[in-house]
Order: structure tokens, then C-alpha cells, then sequence
């Protein structure tokens, strides 16, 4: 069966875990790849362990160039059929543009 391929970010945070976890149990053949900070992959590994192997880190970081892909991953990921767009800056009682300006605009690079 085709694999359905899904990069999620925000995907260790409150809203994208719970969008991870209905995405991998919606449908047996969909494999998440998850943009993950380098500083969070332990939080990935701790989830992963109840996702599964269907469930892969993608290091970057939204506020980098390129989104801090490296170009193997970016080849290894290959096509996306979906994109869902979680990660954010969640504070809300920092200003507006420090707080959410570069995760707002990422989806757009
Ligand atoms: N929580 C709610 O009740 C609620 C309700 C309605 C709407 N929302 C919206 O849902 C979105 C997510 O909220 P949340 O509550 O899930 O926030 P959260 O728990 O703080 O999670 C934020 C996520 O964004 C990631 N992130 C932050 N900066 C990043 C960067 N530069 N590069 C890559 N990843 C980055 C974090 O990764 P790390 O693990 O590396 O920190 C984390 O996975 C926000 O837009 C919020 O407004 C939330």
C-alpha cells in the first residue's frame, strides 16, 4: 500500500502531538514526519515511543533558512502529499511580532 507522507510541525507541542496521533491512527498507512528543534528531540523520542516507527523526526527549525533542512533529510522526506501547520510560539503575553512572526510566515517558504 502507498504510504500517505505528512509533515506535521508543532508536532511536540499540546495541539500538533494530538493531530499526530489521530493522523497515525486514522489510517494505517499514513508515515509523519515530524520538524522537530535538535534541542526537542528528546520530547520527539518520548512520544515516537507511543507513535511508532511511522512517526519520523525532521530536524529544523521554522526561523531558519531553508527551515534548517539539511539536504539529505529534504531528500530522504521526498514528496508530501500534507502539511499541517501546528508550531507556534504560544505566548501570550509577549508582543505580537516577537512572539509569532517567523512560525506565522514559515508555511509561506
Ligand atoms: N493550546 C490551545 O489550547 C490552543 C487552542 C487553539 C489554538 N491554538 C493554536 O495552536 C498552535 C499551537 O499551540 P500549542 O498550544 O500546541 O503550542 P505549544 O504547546 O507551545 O507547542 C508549540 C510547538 O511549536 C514548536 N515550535 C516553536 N517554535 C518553533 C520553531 N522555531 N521551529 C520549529 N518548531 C517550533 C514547539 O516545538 P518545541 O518542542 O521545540 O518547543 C512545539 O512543538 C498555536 O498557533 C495556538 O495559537 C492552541
Amino acid at each position: 500500500m502507498a504510504r500517505m507522507r505528512y509533515v506535521v510541525t508543532g508536532g511536540t507541542g499540546f495541539i500538533g502531538r494530538r493531530v499526530v496521533s489521530r493522523i497515525l491512527d486514522r489510517s494505517e498507512d499514513a508515515e509523519v514526519w515530524v520538524l522537530v528543534r535538535r534541542g526537542s528531540l528528546a520530547r520527539f523520542e518520548r512520544l515516537a515511543a507511543e507513535w511508532g516507527p511511522r512517526a519520523k523526526p525532521l530536524v529544523g527549525d521554522l526561523t531558519a533558512v531553508d527551515l534548517g533542512l539539511a539536504d539529505e533529510a529534504v531528500a530522504e522526506l521526498g514528496t508530501v502529499d500534507h502539511v499541517v501547520h501546528c508550531a507556534a510560539i504560544y505566548d501570550i503575553t509577549a508582543a505580537r511580532p516577537s512572539s509569532g512572526r517567523p512560525t506565522w510566515t514559515a508555511p509561506a517558504r
